[in-house]
């Protein structure tokens, strides 16, 4: 199976097809696995004559690939929904589809309450597009919301029709068994399953073939990755890691997202020892308080987070660091908020998401938590953990005024046409004079400036 030329010129690529006869408006929310999923469908339905679009008054089917993670997310896919709904009072014909885990979530509620929407898929039924387009077609309005247990979509070919031509996912598993007490991934994604390795590896190559120059493995918890071929041959993430690493060694690797409880030191030893697996962990530390911490389900302790993390600074002297933290969750104290302070400073994190706590329907810590810190509390201790962050990053980034990174030139920058974007393995974002190089070139660049959203650069030509 091949990938479809793209076009290189610009960031924004479309795929330059073809003859087909349908237009496909897609949108996606949430995570990257949603993005690669939404690649996924692409694929599935140029085979169904189907191209996409950047333009909505276009579309024959708007697709909206939603995510649940926090109540916000879907407000703000409701008032997208809105939009859509006003195109099709216009345009009757019109197909309204939402897919991924708000689909999953509401199953057929949404077909209730939106008259509008036609279709309603889950994340494992992607493949089933096809017929309900056709029952749609045919007067019904269409839903497929059944989990499986082992669809890894593992043959198809995602379409990279938004790339950038440089960077590309490749989802290594799905689902989650975790079941943190505070989420809804279990419930929107499923039981956790691996993807075959030689799959992935065959995608791997698909892209190197097609020029990509960094590849990107996700799961919910790469490091539960566990696979086993026809040969009784078992793989575990370390094991994925250096295949993929080895197979492919002018490819930068990254992946996301490691989980602090399952994430080893034999992980950590691959990345050391391999120069193309960049040196960035996203560790996502969610509460400095273990007694918070236990309340989420989390499976380990404050100390076992920092410990992890010494082990990253040991093992990886260079690696950076980045968190996800979640403010005001049930019972959170000042002294729990205060430890997550302190458990910041001493990871000294490189970049973090912050969220206030959202409690998530059938969760849990929604059927047996209390929701019981006021929402001025919540706003309060987020602040002051953003803020806390703006001082690491803006120190840590100072500190690398006058060192020389390897860049992977990944686009225009947008704030200038002279100027090219790229990052660093530690995924740190540099902004520099554009020179004679191409998007897709590695180049030297030596950081000269640390404006606070920005570090600024200039290439170190190797001649
Ligand atoms: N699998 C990853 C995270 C996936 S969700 C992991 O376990 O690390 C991304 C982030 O959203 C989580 O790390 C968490 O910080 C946040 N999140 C998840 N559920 C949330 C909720 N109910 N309220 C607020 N933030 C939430
Ligand atoms: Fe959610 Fe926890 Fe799974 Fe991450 S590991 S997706 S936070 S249940
Ligand atoms: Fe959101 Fe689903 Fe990803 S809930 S974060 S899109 S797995």
């Amino acid at each position: 199976m091949e990938i479809p030329k793209i076009k290189t010129e610009n960031t924004n690529l479309e795929i330059v097809n073809s003859n087909a006869k349908y237009n496909l408006y897609i949108e996606t929310y949430g995570c990257q696995m949603n993005v690669n999923d939404s690649e996924i469908v692409v694929s599935i339905l140029q085979k169904e004559n189907y191209k996409t679009t950047e333009n909505i008054s276009e579309a024959d089917l708007i697709l909206i690939n939603t995510c649940s993670i926090r109540d916000n997310a879907e407000q703000r896919i409701k008032s997208r929904l809105f939009i859509f709904k006003k195109e099709k009072k216009r345009k009757p014909g019109l197909i309204i589809g939402v897919i991924g885990c708000m689909a999953e979530r509401l199953k057929h509620k949404l077909l209730e309450e939106e008259k509008l929407i036609d279709l309603v898929v889950g994340p494992d039924a992607y493949r089933d597009l096809p017929k309900l387009l056709q029952q749609i077609n045919g007067g019904q309005k269409a839903i497929n919301v059944l989990l499986s247990q082992e669809e890894t979509y593992a043959e198809i070919s995602p379409v990279r029709y938004a790339t950038n031509g440089v960077s590309a996912f490749i989802s290594i598993m799905r689902g989650c068994d975790n079941m943190c007490s505070y989420c809804v991934v279990p419930f929107t994604r499923g039981r956790e399953r691996s993807r075959d390795v030689n799959s992935i590896l065959r995608e791997a190559g698909e892209l190197v073939d097609n020029n990509f120059k960094e590849i990107t493995l996700l799961g919910q918890n790469v490091d539960k990755y566990n696979f086993t071929d026809e040969f009784g041959t078992n793989y575990n993430f370390s094991n994925l890691l250096k295949i993929v690493a080895e197979n492919y060694p002018n490819t930068r690797i990254r992946f996301s997202t490691s989980y602090p409880q399952d994430m080893t030191d034999e992980v950590l030893t691959i990345m050391a020892s391999h120069s193309n697996v960049c040196k960035h962990i996203h560790l996502p530390i969610q509460s400095g308080s273990s007694k918070i911490l236990e309340l989420m389900k989390r499976g380990y302790s404050r100390e076992w987070y920092l410990h992890r993390i010494d082990a990253i600074k040991r093992i990886i002297p260079d690696c950076s660091i980045t968190t996800d933290i979640i403010c005001g969750f049930c019972d959170e104290t000042d002294h729990d908020h205060n430890e997550t302070l302190s458990a910041m400073n001493l990871a000294n994190y490189d970049y973090a998401f912050m969220f206030k706590y959202s409690e998530r329907p059938n969760t849990y810590a929604q059927r047996k938590l209390n929701d019981n810190v006021p929402e001025h509390i919540k706003t309060e201790r987020l602040t002051e953990v953003i803020a806390l962050q703006q001082i690491l990053s803006n120190k840590n980034n100072s500190a690398k005024v006058g060192k020389i990174y390897e860049v992977l030139i990944e686009s225009v920058s947008k704030k200038s046409i002279n100027d090219f974007m790229g990052r660093s393995s530690q995924n740190i974002t540099i902004v520099f004079p554009r020179k004679n190089y191409n998007i897709g070139d590695f180049v030297n660049v030596k950081i000269i400036k640390n404006t606070s959203a920005t570090l600024i650069g200039e290439i170190i030509d190797n001649s």
